[in-house]
């Protein structure tokens, strides 16, 4: 067993931070403030190679491993966990579905631009009567001679606005008195297709989450992603990928959180001496250090399972569940720890603890991790 990073690895962990401190942390707060996009940080990430980071050279990917991913998706949520959900689900959710089940020529028509950068990825799958149970989903396709005409309406997907096609699930057909779901790649600009762009968000407000409507949205058949009626599946199959990138975003945003609680533990005193030589912090930062390292061993194991081809279900859902969940735990460990001034915007827990409730949400809630553990165990 080795716990070391390749020299790939550290190659990429070096490159990232010093981009994700430089470029993407001192805005942080004001895009938070001003609910700004961060475009600018996306044009340059496709700069350094990073939109395309695990997807195959011949398609403008790097080529590099699920590890690296990882990494990636850590150290952007560090510095700014909207960026990091940006990134995460242009990769994830974006990328991974045309990459794994894509034709070749859907491959060269959309994750060449998803590589370079030209277009975020995004996908489709919730809804809203089809959250946790994501099977209840009621957008339909209907073919209609060389084209399927899709109608029905998506909710909280990540990107809509800067993805010039997303990945989505309908209801094509009926197959043993069950619904047979099938995903498509759906141009955002076809006609019958709007973005909304209008939710008023807890957090990660610099993230883009919009509302899919489509209204009678004619695709050509060859748009068909994977094969009919295997949708479903091969969207679970992404998720699976998808709650890697959650729980590295989990980890960054609790990383920053304890960096910050222990500086400021350091600096401010109280009762003549500094907050940290109280046990109560002592032992509040020492339980901090531990869970971000179970949590990022976690996250590491999953994503080396994923790039040696075994297995990972489980793996992805602990990862997930339990970074989520002590991300939750001490970005409010960090307020507590800054007192009053934690609770202010300039001092930034705040805003990672507001950030950090969101992951045990998206791409499966802790109760869906937990469902998925339990039958992965047998039950
Ligand atoms: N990989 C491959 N196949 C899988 C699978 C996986 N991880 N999990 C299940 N399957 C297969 C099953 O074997 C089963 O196959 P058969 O029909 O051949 O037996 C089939 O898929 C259906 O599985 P289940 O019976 O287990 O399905 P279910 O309806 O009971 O649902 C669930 C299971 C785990 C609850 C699932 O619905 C789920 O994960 N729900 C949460 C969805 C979710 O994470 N949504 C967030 C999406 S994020 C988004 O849309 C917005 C964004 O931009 C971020």
């Amino acid at each position: 067993m080795n716990f070391d990073l390749t020299t790939e690895q550290q190659m990429i962990k070096r490159t990232i931070r010093e981009f994700a401190e430089e470029e993407v942390a001192p805005g942080a707060l004001e895009r938070d403030r001003s609910k700004t996009f961060p475009k600018e940080i996306f044009r340059k990430l496709a700069e350094l190679g990073m939109m395309g980071l695990p997807f195959p050279e011949e398609y403008g990917g790097a080529g590099a491993d699920t590890i690296s991913f990882a990494i990636v998706v850590e150290e952007l949520s560090r510095a700014c966990a909207s960026t990091g959900i940006t990134y995460s689900a242009h990769i994830s959710l974006g990328g991974a579905p045309i990459h794994l089940f894509g034709t070749k020529e859907q491959k060269e028509k959309y994750l060449v631009p998803i590589c370079t950068g030209e277009s975020l990825g995004a996908f489709g799958l919730t809804e809203p009567n089809a959250g946790s149970d994501a099977g209840g989903t009621q957008t339909t396709a209907v073919e209609e001679g060389d084209y399927v005409v899709i109608n029905g309406n998506k909710c909280f997907i990540t990107n809509g606005s800067y993805a010039k096609f997303v990945s989505l699930t309908a209801v094509s057909g009926q197959k043993d008195g069950k619904k047979e779901i099938s995903a498509y790649i759906v141009p955002t600009d076809a006609e019958g297709f709007t973005v909304i762009d209008n939710y008023e968000k807890m957090g990660l407000h610099a993230s883009n989450t919009t509302e899919l409507v489509l209204e009678n949205v004619k695709v050509p058949k060859e748009n068909l992603l994977g094969k009919k009626g295997e949708g479903f599946k091969q969207f679970l199959m992404t998720l699976d990928g998808g709650r890697i990138g959650i729980g590295a975003m989990a980890v960054g945003i609790a990383q920053a959180a304890f960096e910050r609680a222990l500086s400021y533990s350091t600096e401010r005193s109280q009762f003549g001496r500094s907050i940290s030589q109280f046990q109560v912090n002592q032992f509040k930062l020492a339980d901090m250090a531990l869970k971000i390292e179970l949590a990022r061993n976690m996250v590491y194991k999953a994503a080396w399972l994923k790039d040696q081809g075994r297995p990972f279900t489980k793996e992805a859902a602990m990862c997930k569940l339990y970074a989520s969940e002590v991300c939750a735990e001490i970005t409010s460990q960090a307020v507590q720890i800054h007192g009053g001034y934690g609770y202010m915007k300039e001092y930034h827990v705040e805003r990672f603890m507001r950030d950090a409730k969101l992951l045990e949400i998206g791409e499966g809630t802790s109760e869906v991790q937990r469902m998925v553990i339990a039958r992965q165990i047998g039950l």
